[in-house]
């Protein structure tokens, strides 16, 4: 028999639900995002992020179920982004959760955000197993081996900084609107590599830094406009992104080398990015790996990514109940 989830996404500035056939299939996808109201502020204002999901979540629910063409008596469960995440962002979606679950007799199904952003390569391609995964987000930067559905092991993270959060503080040290990314990289195609930023000194470990490349950025922006010298902000964002993206290169480099594994997926808001694809497109051929990047809009926040990673669940029978709480920062591993 056919598995229904309705799933529901609200940890950041995203409020989307989606109901999603056998953990692969989009069958109806909502999404409205909030990001206009915090380019305003220059970065999410967590007050205003849940007043405004409280506001959307039952017109989401609407427009979803209408979209598929469905009711909730015909989902088989009901999973929810419960970590991490803003925290009261994330309680409008559990709330939400808990209500249809308790209403219509449905299990409840826990997941965690960034597991989804893997999980949204369930929606193109089936993975395989062992794989490579690559977390690039605006809260985490990770490198991990999968063994086998939800069986992660960690072999590096930022130390620092995230790189999605470099790239938005960088953008907003020169002017650019928040969301940062985006932006960043429509500049960069624009520019020159001619300024040289430092690259992180962690070569022997798996582990990501961006504070160092984050503050070199930041200090000549300072010292330039201090002096009265005008910067070509395309050539800066070129300069940047070019040491961001060779720093994930030699981490999955390294990994490839010495797992000997043969698949990548990358994941993740920052996974929308043009260059980080060619570059990682690149390292997969020379080493004969498979390279799984989902479509954009599965990349950066959505409610289809997180039906796809309830599936397993859904599966082994991992319900919660109705005492499950937001957490804002859930280790996947
Ligand atoms: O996964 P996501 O939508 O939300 C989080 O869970 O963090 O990722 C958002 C991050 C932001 O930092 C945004 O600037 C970055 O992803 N991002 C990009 C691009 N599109 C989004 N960074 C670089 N290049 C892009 N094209
Ligand atoms: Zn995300």
């Amino acid at each position: 028999m056919d598995t229904y989830i309705l799933a529901i996404e609200s940890s950041c500035d995203e409020t989307s639900m989606a109901v999603v056939k056998n953990g692969s299939e989009v069958i109806a996808l909502s999404i409205t995002t909030q990001m206009d109201t915090h380019a305003k502020y220059g970065g999410v204002v967590p007050e205003i992020a849940s007043r405004m999901h409280t506001e959307a979540i039952t017109l989401v629910l609407e427009d979803c179920l209408e979209k598929a063409q469905m009711k909730i008596e015909d989902m088989s469960a009901i999973a929810v982004t419960y970590a991490p995440g803003l925290t009261g962002s994330l309680m409008v979606g559990v709330e939400a959760a808990k209500i249809l679950s308790l209403m219509y007799h449905k299990p409840l199904i826990a997941v965690n955000h960034l597991i989804g952003h893997i999980y949204a390569n369930n929606l193109e391609n089936k993975m395989e197993f062992p794989l490579l995964a690559l977390i690039v987000s605006g809260g985490h930067t990770e490198l991990l081996v999968m063994e086998d559905d939800y069986q992660f092991k960690r072999l590096g993270e930022t130390m620092d900084d995230a790189i999605g959060e470099a790239y938005d503080k960088v953008a907003r040290v020169i002017g650019l609107p928040y969301p940062g990314g985006p932006n960043i990289e429509k500049l960069a195609q624009m520019g020159e590599h001619t300024y040289d930023f430092p690259h992180p000194v962690l070569d022997d470990t798996y582990h990501f830094s961006y504070s160092g490349l984050k503050s070199a950025v930041i200090n000549l922006v300072h010292n330039e406009t201090q002096r009265g010298n005008r910067i070509r902000k395309e050539d800066l964002a070129r300069s940047f992104q070019d040491v961001a993206i060779d720093e994930l290169v030699r981490k999955v480099e390294k990994a490839l080398k010495e797992t000997g594994i043969k698949r990548l997926v990358i994941a993740g808001g920052v996974s929308a990015n043009q260059y980080l694809k060619r570059e990682m497109k690149e390292l997969c051929e020379k080493y004969e790996a498979e390279l799984l990047i989902p479509r954009m809009l599965y990349c950066t926040d959505n409610a289809a990514m997180i039906g796809a990673a309830a599936y397993p669940k859904y599966l082994k029978h991992e319900f919660s109940s109705y005492t499950l709480n937001v957490s804002s920062s859930a280790d996947i591993v």
